[in-house]
């Protein structure tokens, strides 16, 4: 049975994790497909971003499937932490953005899911939180990692050490969600930020996707070299020529991903 409910408009797929009954905590399945959806989109032209959002009301994602996990070996936990880490991982190197769209509690790997995307919209009932050392556990799908990245360090223990939630409000104000959609709105507001990127030169957006997150580890000599590798692949390009074009003749560009 699909562990995704799948929509497209245009360019965009909207992916929605279908478990509401356990708050669409990520079963050993639901990994197995959504690896398998970011490796299609990752691999073809058709979609330019995936909007990622979880059914109901209550929950974005729970995080992992506690009850599952209780059956589970240590082996077990350690192939699907791998597992998991390679999907997110995966998103980070695909061309394709990934916006979450965060309609509830992100739990945990809920949580570390929306890390891994490019871009965060919550609602305002939206509720995040790495809680693992609460479960005797600490994040283990990257969230020690990718949320200093995003909020800072001092931040991120002060989330993680304590396991404490953060309403929308407080995730926007320290930078963990760029967006706060009105009620009732968020999916729209995700599409915009869809139809926003999507309006600009495919080769662009991820060349400056990629310049940004492979930086991010580097010394800064390193990373300036780094962005000039990435421009040398839209100074070739024929969406550069046609962006100069559109500017002259004062009309909208036709971007063609070359
Ligand atoms: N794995 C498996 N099942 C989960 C789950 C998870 N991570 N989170 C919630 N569920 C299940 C509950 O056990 C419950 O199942 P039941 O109906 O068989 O009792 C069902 O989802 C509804 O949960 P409930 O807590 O009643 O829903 P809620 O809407 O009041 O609260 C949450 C939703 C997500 C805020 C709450 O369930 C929660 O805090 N879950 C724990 C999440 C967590 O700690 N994740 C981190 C994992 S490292």
């Amino acid at each position: 049975m699909a562990e995704f409910r799948e929509e497209r408009r245009g360019s965009t797929e909207v992916w929605t994790i279908d478990g509401e009954k356990r708050r669409n905590a990520i079963s050993r399945a639901a990994l197995v497909e959504f690896e398998q959806r970011v490796e299609r989109v990752s691999r073809g032209h058709a979609t330019r971003a995936v909007i990622l959002t979880g059914a109901g009301e209550r929950a974005f994602c729970a995080g992992a499937d506690l009850k599952e996990r209780a059956g589970m070996s240590e082996a077990d936990v350690r192939a699907f932490l791998a597992q998991l880490g390679r999907a997110l991982r995966a998103m980070e190197r695909s061309d394709c953005v990934f916006i979450a769209a965060i309609n509830g509690a992100a739990l945990g790997g809920g949580t570390e899911l929306a890390l891994a995307c490019d871009f965060r919209v919550a609602a305002p009932t939206a509720e995040l939180g790495l809680t693992e050392v609460q479960l005797g556990i600490i994040p283990g799908g990257g969230g020690t990692q990718r949320l200093p990245r995003l909020v800072g360090p001092a931040r991120a223990k002060d989330l993680i050490l304590t396991g404490r939630r953060v309403n929308a409000a407080e995730a926007l104000a320290i930078g963990l969600v760029q967006r706060l959609a009105p009620e009732g709105r968020l999916l729209e507001v995700a599409h915009g930020l869809a139809e926003q990127v999507g309006a600009n030169a495919p080769l662009a957006v991820a060349a400056a996707k990629h310049a940004i997150d492979e930086g991010l580890a580097l010394t800064l000599d390193e990373a300036l070299a780094l962005e000039q590798r990435h421009y040398e692949k839209v100074l070739a390009s024929e969406d550069r020529l046609e962006g100069l074009a559109a500017f002259a003749e004062k009309r909208p560009p036709g971007f063609r991903g070359r």
